[in-house]
């Protein structure tokens, strides 16, 4: 069973100030600093380094190169990977002092996938692999369609979500990962349990994972569904945090953990990457995130 990530690879550039800046305010930033992110990226790293061998997919344009080495330091395979004539993709990040943040996303590469592209990368997987998805790149609708038609198991992370997972065939998607906002913006409800009732009925193949912040996550499939705490952990910069449980859980399914397990490995990872900043460099070891539980 393979692994392949189709999704965005950003330029964060991480701007840490005392409070969010407000309309027509000037602030004096802490410090700022060019990071490697995006939810695709990050998602293929956090896989990578909870010991999956995972193919990655996009596009990387002008000033993309760190990127592109990043996942090939790390052990992601980017053979699926274009170089195109675009500006990267990149976000502007503000990390408060409490460690949250707000995002400004500029697509650029990133919404440049050709259907092609799509195409000719599916050919190289089939029934049983694993697609992962999030929403930072163009033709989502198209890649499930394609990538269902070839049998693959896909999972979708609508994040950012926006009118375009609309759509989306969810009766495609095996696993729908979300936070609260994101499973109002879906099912009208931030209460995890309707959420599911609601979805499970309109959509009966659907597997959900609802993260809830403080709150921990809970999974449900089929009859099965677990709650699991969060750790604690001193909050530095959330970002990415999501993006390593994801990882982390999938990696630990496909290497035949049980659900439970896979939580609990992938909560820990995400409590450790909250301690360091930065999205993708925040996310841990597979070693160390053992060590940890
Ligand atoms: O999920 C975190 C990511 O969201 C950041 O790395 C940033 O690039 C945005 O896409």
């Amino acid at each position: 069973m393979k692994i392949l990530n189709f999704g965005s690879l950003n330029l964060d550039i991480v701007t840490r100030v005392e409070q969010f800046v407000r309309p027509g305010e000037t602030v004096r930033a802490r410090s700022q600093e060019l990071r490697c992110g995006g939810k695709g990226l990050n998602q293929s790293i956090a896989l990578a380094r909870a010991g999956a061998e995972v193919w990655h997919a996009g596009c990387v344009g002008e000033g993309g190169e760190m990127l592109l080495n990043y996942l090939v330091d790390h052990g992601v395979h980017t053979d699926y990977i274009e170089n195109i004539l675009e500006r990267q993709g990149s976000a502007f990040i503000q990390v408060t002092d409490t460690g949250d943040n707000s995002i400004i996303l500029y697509p650029g590469s990133n919404e440049c996938l050709t259907e092609a592209q799509v195409k000719d990368t599916l050919e190289h997987f089939g029934r049983g692999d694993i697609l992962v998805l999030q929403n930072e790149v163009n033709l989502l609708p198209y890649i499930v369609d394609q990538a269902y038609r070839r049998g693959m198991i896909i999972v979708l992370n609508p994040s950012p979500y926006n009118e375009r997972i609309a759509a989306v065939d969810l009766n495609k998607i095996s696993w729908l990962f979300v936070n609260e906002i994101e499973a109002e913006q879906i099912a009208g409800t931030r209460e995890a349990l309707v959420t599911w009732e609601k979805l499970h009925t309109q959509y009966p193949k659907l597997r959900l994972l609802v993260t809830l912040g403080a709150g921990g996550s809970v999974c449900f499939s089929g009859d099965y569904a677990n709650q699991q705490p969060p750790y604690p952990a001193e909050v530095k910069d959330t970002t990415g945090a999501g993006d390593t449980y994801t990882g982390y859980f999938l990696a630990s399914l496909a290497g035949g953990k049980t659900l439970e397990e896979a939580m609990n490995i992938a909560t820990m990872a995400a409590a450790i990457s909250i301690t360091r900043p930065g999205a993708a460099e925040s996310i841990p070891g597979i070693e160390e995130v053992l060590a940890c539980l």
